[in-house]
């Protein structure tokens, strides 16, 4: 494109290397401030924000008037000398010496969201505009951030990335949550999870990793459940339960290092607690579902929870908070009663009523941020498990010839990624760490 404006083009992400020059910028208003004979532009180009500068001797009297006029959220390529001043925020100002409209908001119909308070329904329903707030900025920022992390924390450790299917004839963590597709006149399902095909790959490659789309009919508004998440979920030949626990928090602590370390200024924009994070370091405790059962009895005792919870059952969403707010750093729940899990879990040979399986729960409440397991190995068993499930056996076929030709002591473990941005970020809701969040009746913008 022909632009009037001619000084090398920059970022504001990149300023810092051209004090004292004069640059181009490429971006938006974000929002303009007006004082007597100043004007204040905030420019944001997706790399940051920068505030500009004009007096209204300093520039001609035409770029004064355009600049004062402009709207917010128009487009504009902006000249300007960069000056260093330790009282901006992000430490550098720009002197504003020429204006060019790319594209301007119209008066009449201005930008919907202003710099007030809305309403969180309001800016869900425009949430295709709500991403380019500084807030929501920093979050996708550390989201790209925790997802480049978990990515080299595998590639490094010796994992292969191998990439299941996503359109599925079976169910994988129960046939309750499907979303069933037409697939050429057959019934086939969005994936809900891509283990029991990376247990395939494990079996070739010895240990494996998946990263991608799974979709879960979630038919209950929480703040922790999305209809379409990512999950990333290794899968290791020879593994057993110890070794999954080792590695979950392993992989935990790394990430949560990684975003201290290379997101702090984001971290530090949404006012998220860092020491928190940063006491993230393995070893976790480890707690077994008995000594759950027993925490959250005392939790009733107190008084700290409603219901007084079984023996037996599965933990709610209370039931996690309370347990994860006793620890300060995340904590391993292992061995939950057989019943309340899948069907492919692998029975603890000393109490075959419990599961070779364990939850990662995120400190301050956050819950479950990974659920895994050893597999069931036997051949006959899981024939009998898929039976006691009512899932098809012939859809199973495949899935039971891992057993039969090789079968190796093996597992492995799903973390969904937005749960994770969520607590790193410490944020109420999981609707703003994707940017298009899907729940229950939720599938527009
Ligand atoms: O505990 P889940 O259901 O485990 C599995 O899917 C296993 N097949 C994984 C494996 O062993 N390879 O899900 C794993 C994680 C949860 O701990 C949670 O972080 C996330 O996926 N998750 C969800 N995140 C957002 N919305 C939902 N509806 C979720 N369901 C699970
Ligand atoms: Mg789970």
């Amino acid at each position: 494109m022909e632009t009037k404006v001619e000084a090398p083009v920059t970022t504001i992400a990149e300023i810092g290397k051209h004090v004292g020059q004069t640059v181009t910028l490429k971006g938006w208003l974000y929002n303009l401030r007006e004082s007597g004979k100043l004007l204040f532009p905030i420019i944001r180009d997706g790399s940051g924000f920068i505030q500009g500068v004009l007096h209204v001797k300093s520039v001609a009297p035409e770029v004064f008037a355009t600049v004062k006029h402009l709207t917010q959220e128009s487009a504009i390529v902006v000249r300007g000398g960069v000056r260093a001043d330790a009282r901006a925020k992000g430490g550098f100002e720009l002197d504003v010496q020429d204006v060019q409209v790319i594209s301007r908001v119209p008066e009449d119909d201005p930008y919907p969201i202003s710099l007030k308070e809305h309403g969180v329904e309001f800016l869900m329903e425009n949430r295709h505009l709500w991403v380019r707030t500084p807030r929501q900025v920093a979050i996708l920022r550390i989201r790209a951030e925790i997802i480049k992390a978990a990515r080299d924390f595998f590639d490094d450790n010796g994992f292969i990335l191998t990439d299941p299917p996503i359109l599925t004839p079976a169910a994988c963590e129960g046939t309750s949550t499907l979303f069933e597709v037409d697939y050429f006149n057959e019934p086939a399902f969005l994936t809900q999870s891509g283990q029991l095909y990376i247990e395939a790959t494990a079996m070739a490659l010895g240990k494996v990793y998946s990263f991608g789309p799974t979709f879960r009919a979630e038919k209950s508004k929480t703040r922790r459940h999305l209809t379409e998440f990512w999950m990333v979920e290794p899968e290791v030949a020879y593994a057993e339960l110890a070794d999954l626990m080792k590695l979950g928090e392993d992989f935990v602590s790394f990430i949560v290092h990684r975003v201290v370390t290379k997101r702090r200024a984001e971290l530090e924009a949404i006012e998220r607690d860092i020491t928190k994070l940063e006491n993230v370091i393995a070893p976790f405790p480890r707690v077994s579902y008995d000594e759950a059962v027993k925490l959250l009895q005392e939790g009733h005792a107190k008084g700290a929870l409603e219901t007084k919870f079984e023996w037996g059952g599965d933990l709610g969403s209370p039931d996690e908070t309370y347990i994860s707010a006793q620890f300060d750093k995340p904590v391993i729940i292992h061995r939950y009663p057989a019943q309340v899990k899948a069907f492919y879990m692998e029975p603890d040979p000393e109490r075959p009523e419990l599961a070779l399986c364990m939850d990662m729960l995120a400190p301050e409440g956050y819950g479950e941020i990974i659920g895994g397991s050893q597999r069931m190995g036997s051949y006959e068993k899981l024939r009998q498990r898929i039976h006691e499930h009512k899932l098809p056996e012939e859809s199973f076929q495949w899935y039971l010839d891992l057993r039969k030709f090789g079968g190796v002591p093996h597992g492995g473990f799903g973390m969904g990624i937005e749960r994770v941005v969520a607590w790193i970020c410490g944020l109420e809701h999981v609707r703003e760490t994707i940017p298009f969040a899907r729940m229950l009746h939720k599938i527009y913008p």
